[in-house]
């Protein structure tokens, strides 16, 4: 008994040293502005002219309050409040609260608060890019075409699409890769005009429709209508996550059995609640990204209002980088760095983001992907411990809304 008394106190002394050190290690990294440190966010804070740890906190609870009700119970109300009192100078507060109201359906008051933000924003602000054209305050969808990327490879097919309460377009894009054998790949299908499906038919037999992770389920039935030859393929938690678990899957991507060997490679992003699966296509230097790494590119044409203000919101508004809530649905940091750096050590060029422009990372994608994503291949798992820590200290809610999450999940 004393040993087990004396082996269990040396543990939990290791434990405990080796947290303070995680603790030593992180504790100049920002848990918002993923991958910098806090000198970066005291540097935004002054040219944005307001603490952006404070309205990133607060912004996030409004937003995911919004976007995910279900999950979440945030008191949106109550975040809102605060942007306006604590944070009324900034612009992109008004911006926040514009976007909440609009979902609401409170049109008058959104309208107010916009016009609040329009007043304050000045154009060389940080944000400034987050403010919303008269067209996609409209809720105007943008026209949508076949955009080819390499010419006879590579095609892109954007969607814009809402979702749930709020009225302003989400976007994503289908890519569509021609193999050498003329065969055709719609790697993440979405809905598409009639007349663009029948333009990807002309490019090939299309043979595979791969969903590439578990929180990609929208069009996966409705690119099966379109492309009723093809074979549909998914990630294990489709077959979980409640809102897929009814979807046709003819298979489950398997970095053990690769689905195009040889022409096409892919990697599973292990110990990550979004199962996404990473290809990489070497005859043209190409990545394919879904929701690995979000981007925002301001002077970039394609980034919707509802995408930039939700890229800002999560702590990316001038590149590439990982979402600040990411952290949180790890779950095996060891398996996520190892799958990161088999990303990572592709010889990519071109970077095409499911959520981002075909022209967003044309050329030096691995630099781009290493500066995304180079901390977490180097993250300790003591180290990330302690980040997630940090997180719910500023967002305890959180904590209850991951448990319900995964409950819900089923894992
Ligand atoms: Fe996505």
């Amino acid at each position: 008994m004393s040993l087990a008394l004396a082996v269990g106190g040396v543990a939990t002394a290791l434990v405990g040293g080796r947290l303070v050190l995680a603790q030593r290690s992180v504790a100049d990294r920002s848990i918002f502005l993923l991958g910098r440190g806090l000198a970066d966010e005291a540097a935004l804070s002054a040219r944005v002219g307001a603490p952006v740890g404070r309205f990133y906190g607060l912004a996030q609870r409004a937003l995911w309050g919004i976007l995910q009700p279900d999950l979440i119970r945030a008191d949106v109300d109550g975040a809102c409040a605060a942007l306006a009192g604590e944070l009324g100078g900034l612009f992109a507060s008004h911006v926040v609260i514009a976007f909440v109201r609009r979902a609401r359906g409170q049109a008058q008051a959104a309208d107010e608060a916009l016009a609040r933000a329009r007043e304050l924003a000045r154009p060389e602000h940080p944000f400034a890019h987050v403010l919303p054209s008269a067209a996609e305050w409209a809720c105007e969808a943008p026209p949508v075409a076949l955009e080819e990327v390499v010419p006879g490879v590579l095609w892109r097919v954007p969607v814009f699409y809402t979702h749930g309460l709020v009225p302003f377009h989400e976007f994503a894009y289908a890519t569509v890769i021609r193999r050498r054998s003329g065969e055709v790949v719609l790697l993440n299908p979405v809905a598409m005009p009639e007349a663009i499906a029948a333009e990807i038919r002309a490019i090939g037999p299309v043979t595979h429709l791969v969903t590439p992770l578990k929180f990609h389920n929208l069009f996966v039935a409705e690119g099966q209508r379109l492309f009723p030859g093809a074979r549909s393929f998914g990630v294990a938690g489709h077959r979980k996550n409640p809102p897929s678990a009814h979807l046709r899957f003819d298979g489950i991507l398997d970095d053990r059995a690769p689905l195009f060997p040889g022409e096409i490679e892919q990697v599973a992003i292990a110990g990550h609640q979004f199962e996404e699966t990473v290809f990489f296509h070497p005859e043209s230097r190409t990545a394919f990204v879904h929701d690995l790494i979000f981007g925002c590119q301001p002077g970039r044409p394609g980034y919707t209002f509802w995408w930039r203000l939700y890229c800002l919101v999560f702590g990316i508004h001038d590149g590439f980088g990982v979402p600040s809530y990411h952290p949180m649905l790890w779950t095996n940091v060891p398996r996520l760095r190892a799958s990161v750096a088999r990303v990572l050590a592709w010889d990519a060029d071109r970077v095409l983001c499911c959520h981002a422009p075909a022209s967003a990372i044309e050329a030096g994608g691995r630099e781009v992907l290493e500066g995304a994503l180079g901390w977490v291949r180097d993250l300790g798992t003591a180290e990330h411990a302690v980040m997630v820590g940090r997180y719910f200290r500023e967002q305890p809610g959180f904590l209850r809304d991951l448990l319900r999450y995964l409950v819900k999940q089923g894992g």
